[in-house]
């Protein structure tokens, strides 16, 4: 049974070891309620009410791991990026993102030998080429690169020659095939033939579609209450980068496909996904 299978392969990686590798990442979000139009200018005066600070990026990425396998270390930069969200207290909406960039911060050179490489890559240049080089050489390396507004067209999962995992969302398959209208499978092919095995695009409300030995496996999102979508895709790649070792294609979407309607559900990173957590809702759906 489809269940069974995932259930054991969320229980496969219970002893494994993992290093994620990325950007340190706060994510604030900063409550207000709109106070009307002002009358001299063209904007919304906003009155803050209070914030709620977060490790956001890498961090949050391996904290979703944490409960699925017994050791997870951290390869970030020293310095961050701040993302401050104004967040509309009534609707919990976004209204405007300020970043941060602070000092630019280099990933430290990775110690150590590890199970699974995870690299989360948000594309702030705190992951150097050289790095690259390195994580490329590894056994087994999982990659997600991310497109955000201030990398557009700059961190394109192309970065990587080689990974033998990689999940992605749609918009940053089709920035990096160069392809906007085409079929997602062919842009899939484009990206994952000579460079991975295990390719998976991410579809939001519609789920994930992977691919794996030639073929294609769609799966739909388990719809639920949508609190936040922020991090979803990293909760579905955070999750299933360790599993994707063994785990066949079917099984991983199942996996993350929950993982990311978990994390739909929690504000920010207030809370984490956990195995706990994962293997009710696979259970209850
Ligand atoms: N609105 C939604 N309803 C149900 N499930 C969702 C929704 N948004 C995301 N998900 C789940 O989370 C997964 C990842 O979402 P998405 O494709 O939006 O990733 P993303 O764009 O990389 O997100 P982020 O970069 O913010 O982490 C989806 O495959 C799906 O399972
Ligand atoms: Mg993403």
């Amino acid at each position: 049974m489809a269940l069974d299978s995932a259930l054991a392969l969320i229980e496969s990686v219970r002893d494994y070891s993992a290093l994620f590798v990325g950007d340190k990442i706060v994510d604030e979000y900063h409550y207000v309620v709109s106070m009307g139009k002002s009358p001299k200018e063209h904007l919304i005066p906003m009155l803050y009410l209070d914030k709620e600070i977060f490790h956001g990026g890498t961090e949050a990425a391996a904290n979703h791991a944490r409960t699925f396998c017994a050791k997870v270390d951290l390869c970030i930069s020293p310095t961050e990026v701040r993302k401050v969200r104004f967040v509309d207290r009534n609707y919990n909406r976004k209204l405007a993102e300020v970043h941060y960039m602070g000092r630019e911060g280099v990933n430290s050179y990775i110690e150590g030998e590890y199970d699974c490489f995870v690299v989360t890559d948000f594309g702030h240049g705190q992951i150097k080429d050289y790095l690259i080089e390195r994580l490329i050489k590894k056994p087994f390396l999982a990659v997600n690169a991310q497109t955000n507004s201030s990398n557009i067209g700059f961190n394109l999962i192309t970065k990587y020659p080689r990974a033998d995992y990689i999940v992605i969302d749609a918009p940053e398959a089709r920035l990096a095939a160069a392809d906007r209208e085409g079929h997602i499978e062919d842009v899939i092919i484009k990206l994952a033939h000579g460079r991975c095995d295990k390719f998976v695009v991410t579809l939001g409300i519609e789920g994930a579609i992977g691919y794996e030995g030639g073929n294609f496996f769609r799966a739909k999102a388990f719809t639920d209450r949508v609190v936040d979508t922020m991090g979803a895709g990293d909760a579905f790649f955070a999750v299933t980068a360790p599993m994707a070792k063994t785990g066949n294609m079917e099984d991983l979407l199942m996996i993350g496909n929950a993982a990311g309607a978990i994390k739909t559900q929690i504000v920010g990173h207030r809370e984490s996904v956990t195995k706990e957590k994962l293997i009710a809702y696979l259970n209850s759906h």
